[in-house]
């Protein structure tokens, strides 16, 4: 047991986020320990390669490979987890909350998957788990929902949630270079990871969409349910158009809720130069949330990142500390409406921006026209933009009104047949 007022606490995980957890933990350990009302000791730390050379300094006999020398260890109140990825962790955690030990985790890809389970098992064995840090990195927005706003019913979140693609699609529309130079730069600047598929093709971003909407919108959400597309198939020539049009190219993640159903998608979309989204830059996350009492909300902040994260985790350990100490709780931060169901992508309402190559000759536009109207789509722009000679073809963009995705996307496929058009080559939404 630990002595009375203080906390011990293993670490599990030593890279970005656990070197920087740790350093605080070690070097604030007086203030830290006033904020919390009691010392919070850091007395383990699992890794996986205890040989490995490590930038911070951390006392002798603290650092194990051995999962047992935490998770059997009586005197550890509280396990922080900063190791990531699914197994074993899922199961380190399982096994820290069945022996009574409270859980600090920053495991977006396990709490989008798990967290429900492990939620409820943690309230059988009256222990909690805190997970600001696996939304949004330093962005407080975990306790926003789940304390600030919580007289609301939240209408609608529209996220930039994933920096690796908005750092992608910024230099991609600021300074000309294609999708692979910008992802290149990316990496190198250590924002992406070495290999980024789960960021690029929108991965990510349903994990922590996947956790929003279970918190925001009671509903039971799983990543794989959320409708995904990446960022790969977006062109250059996409930003000019964009901009002509008034607006920026970003990946956002959507959820909404409407008569009971909840719509849930990650996509590139057009958003509006003036919408707050559209100013979002580099490595930035935001999420701009409405709810019926408060309105409209908007978080911004660095999404990632060994520091910014490391305050989240460390502000949730204070947290603990002090429920710990009260003796009290913490509500489950997923609790489940039964009655809400997910609302089929086909259903989903949306306005489109088309790009279209065609034959650049006369009867053009009333074939693609007449595909639109027998879609029930109702165009809102057409625009010739260039043109090539050589080859007699030009590019068409078109803007539609609100129209269902289902109708969207049939009309997509039927103007790729139509032998006055060579491609279709791109179907972006619109987000407004
Ligand atoms: N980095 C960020 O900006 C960021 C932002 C938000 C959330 N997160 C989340 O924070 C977590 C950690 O990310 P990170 O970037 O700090 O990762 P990282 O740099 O790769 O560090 C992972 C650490 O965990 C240890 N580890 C991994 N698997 C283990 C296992 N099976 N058993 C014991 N130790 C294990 C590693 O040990 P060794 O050192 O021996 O290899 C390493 O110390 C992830 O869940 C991530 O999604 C990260």
């Amino acid at each position: 047991m630990a002595p009375p007022g203080v906390l011990n606490v293993g670490l599990i995980g030593l890279g970005t986020v656990g070197s920087q957890v740790a350093a605080r933990l070690i070097e604030r350990r007086d203030a830290l320990a006033r904020r919390s009302g009691g010392e919070l000791n850091l007395c383990r730390i699992l890794v996986r390669d205890p040989a490995k050379p490590r930038a911070l300094e951390v006392p002798p006999g603290l650092i194990t490979a051995d999962p047992d020398l935490l998770l059997d260890d009586p005197a550890i109140n509280v396990v922080v987890e900063v190791a990531g990825g699914d197994e074993p962790v899922r199961t380190f955690l399982e096994r820290a909350i069945k022996s009574g030990k409270h859980v600090v985790t920053a495991n977006k890809l396990v709490m989008a998957r798990h967290g429900p389970s492990l939620l409820e098992l943690a309230g059988e064995m009256n222990v909690d788990i805190h997970f600001e840090a696996a939304v949004g990195g330093g962005i407080p927005l975990i306790s926003t929902f789940r304390t600030d706003l919580q007289a609301n019913d939240i209408e609608r979140i529209g996220a930039i949630i994933n920096g690796t693609t908005n750092y992608v699609l910024g230099r991609m529309a600021t300074d000309g270079i294609d999708f692979q130079a910008a992802l290149a730069e990316a990496q190198a600047a250590g924002f992406a990871e070495a290999d980024p598929t789960d960021d690029i093709d929108g991965h990510d971003a349903t994990y922590k969409l996947a956790i929003m909407a279970s918190i925001g919108f009671g509903a039971r959400v799983a990543p794989e349910e959320i409708y995904r597309e990446g960022i790969a198939g977006i062109q250059q020539v996409d930003f000019r158009y964009a901009r002509e049009l008034g607006y920026e190219i970003k990946l956002v993640a959507i959820g909404s809720r409407l008569d009971g159903r909840v719509e849930v998608r990650v996509h590139p979309a057009l958003v509006p130069g003036g919408h707050p989204l559209a100013q979002v830059q580099g490595a930035y996350n935001a999420v701009f949330i409405e709810g019926d009492l408060v309105g409209q909300v908007l978080l911004v902040g660095e999404g990632a990142g060994g520091r910014p994260t490391a305050s989240a985790v460390v502000g949730d350990l204070i947290d603990l500390a002090r429920s710990i100490r009260r003796g009290v709780q913490l509500r489950s931060a997923f609790s489940f409406d039964p009655e809400v169901t997910l609302v089929p992508m086909d259903d989903v309402i949306s306005r489109a921006y088309f790009r279209i190559r065609v034959a650049d000759r006369p009867g053009v536009i009333a074939a693609i026209g007449t595909v639109f109207a027998e879609e029930q789509v109702s165009i809102s722009s057409l625009i010739q933009k260039d043109q090539w000679v050589a080859d007699g073809t030009a590019e068409l963009v078109v803007t539609t009104h609100p129209a269902s995705n289902g109708a969207l996307e049939r009309s997509r496929l039927r103007m790729g047949d139509l032998d006055t058009v060579r491609s279709v080559p791109a179907f972006i939404r619109i987000f407004e």
